[in-house]
């Protein structure tokens, strides 16, 4: 019985296994894993995950789930954009696939790494059941609980490797409140164990208020709007710029808003892309010195993708409870505007990419898409803060990334609330160093809580700064200081 179990296993893991991969003629430096785990065999619900084992010392090294935001947005984003094994360099003729080539910063140089497209409805993941696609926080840290422990299952191996929760955006959200299902799962001796240490988010949405408020500061200290402006703003709503409490205080933040609504939201150093048309901005559009722009260089293969509109996400629209607009919702079009997301399009809708990836055909996901308006969803676990002190209370090691250039969510807010906790300060506020050079600043707080900046870094922290990111990451999960 015992062998018979064995095999079983291995079969279901064999034939996950991916064996080539379209448009990369590298061989694989590790094995990766693909394929469709059944969370509720009534509806046929299904999610989509890629695997990617460490190419260093897979059974020691740890195991770390990414999830990308949205809400509606595909873990893909991570693995073609941010730090997945490939860096796909676009065809020169349309119509044929983009070339992959391995990449030198992939989080998989040190960690075992699940992409996981969630909830089900985003990117390959589906439920045959389509009322699955109405859902929300809870409901969705529940599915992707679900998944794990299934998961887990299928690839018992990795029990004993430490577990880490990743994501960026709005895996604010995504990030705490699983994390705090798998907790809750360990004291309620659910099987199997999962041997979870700690998480990281990145420009993370966490809290109305301090997110709604963030924005007003981080303008003002990155010279976007005036010292003037500024005290006016300061002065009519006393600090107080998400809930707007007089018409004099509305006027202001119009006008901050229009100061800054043609630059780049994730990423202010970044050109600012209009329209299809205007593929590459004007230089009268980039209104900031070239000295400034020049910040945001750093060593990485291929250059940032570009983003077509300045911004999908509307300015001081922080999420609040009740229902959240995807990307495509809040801009009318089944398209995100503001991002050129055709490699990762094309790449992903070709039918022997599908193949070797184990992903369903169209006709049964549809055509794969960055973020989808596919779905509705709920805000409705609240402020993030509860999760993150009953976590890191308990011993669980927390680290809060802000590429400092994003103005989507910036680093003001996240900086305000990992400090609102009250924490002793252990590494007090310090530069942090990727090879020899100030990569950005970080402050540490007592319960393994660091709050660390990415400077000159957009909204992705890998896409804009890959090295310097699998330096804070490979030193965050060692358990090192960063
Ligand atoms: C889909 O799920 C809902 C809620 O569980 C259920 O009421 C409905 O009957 C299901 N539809 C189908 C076609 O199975
Ligand atoms: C965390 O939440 C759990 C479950 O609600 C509760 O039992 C526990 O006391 C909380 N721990 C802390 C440190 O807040
Ligand atoms: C911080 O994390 C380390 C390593 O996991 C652990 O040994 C230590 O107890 C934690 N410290 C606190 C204050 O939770």
């Amino acid at each position: 019985m015992l062998l018979s179990f064995i095999v079983m296993i291995q079969s279901a893991s064999e034939s996950a296994l991916v064996t080539e991969i379209p448009g990369l003629s590298a061989t694989l430096p590790s094995k990766h894993y693909s394929g469709y785990v059944t969370i509720d065999e009534n509806h046929g619900k299904n999610l989509f995950y890629y695997f990617v084992e460490s190419e260093r010392n897979p059974s020691e090294d740890p195991l770390v789930l990414w999830l990308n935001g949205g809400p509606g947005c595909s873990s893909f984003d991570g693995f073609v954009y941010e730090h997945g094994p490939f860096n796909f360099e676009a065809a020169k003729t349309k119509g044929t696939l983009p070339q992959l080539h391995l990449n030198p910063y992939s989080w998989s140089k040190v960690s075992n790494i699940i992409y996981l497209d969630s909830p089900a409805g985003v990117g390959f993941s589906y439920s045959k059941n389509r009322t699955d696609y109405i859902t929300g926080d809870i409901k969705t840290a529940s599915d992707s609980h679900t998944f794990l422990l299934k998961w887990f299952e299928l690839y018992p191996e990795f029990l004993a490797n430490s577990f880490f929760i990743s994501g960026e955006s709005y895996a604010g959200v995504y990030v705490p409140t699983l994390a705090y299902e798998v907790v809750k799962g360990i004291d309620a001796g659910l099987n199997p164990v999962i041997n979870f240490k700690g998480y990281l988010v990145g420009n993370g949405v966490t809290d109305e208020d301090f997110d709604g408020n963030a924005l007003v500061p981080f303008a003002h200290g990155m010279g976007l709007i005036s010292d003037d402006l500024f005290q006016e703003v300061t002065n009519e709503c006393k600090g107080n710029y998400n809930n707007p409490l007089s018409e004099t205080c509305e006027s202001k933040l119009a006008k901050v808003d229009q100061e800054i609504e043609d630059l780049n939201i994730y990423d202010i150093l970044e050109p600012c892309y209009h329209g299809k048309d205007t593929r590459e901005a004007t230089a009268a559009k980039i209104r900031l010195p070239s000295s400034f722009r020049k910040l945001g260089e750093t060593d990485r293969p291929l250059p940032v993708r570009k983003r077509m509109f300045g911004r999908a996400w509307p300015l001081r629209a922080p999420v609040r409870a009740g229902r959240v607009p995807t990307w495509p919702q809040l801009s009318n079009s089944n398209h995100v505007p503001c991002t050129n997301d055709e490699v990762a399009t094309s790449w992903l809708n070709d039918a022997s990419v599908r193949k070797a990836i184990h992903a369903e055909d169209e006709s049964m996901v549809g055509s794969w898409e960055l973020c989808t308006g596919k779905i509705g969803y709920d805000a409705d676990a609240g402020s993030m803060i509860k999760f993150h002190k009953n976590l890191t209370l308990r011993g669980y090691r927390a680290l809060i990334f802000s590429g400092d250039h994003d103005m989507c969510v910036p680093f003001t807010g996240t900086e305000a609330w990992t400090r609102s906790l009250g924490y002793k300060i252990v590494d007090e506020w310090r530069p942090w160093i990727s090879s020899g050079q100030v990569a950005g600043y970080t402050q540490g707080y007592d319960n393994n809580l660091t709050f660390l900046t990415i400077k000159g870094s957009g909204h992705t922290v890998p896409e804009y700064k890959p090295k310097e990111a699998l330096d804070f990451y490979s030193r965050f999960l060692a358990g090192k200081a960063i």
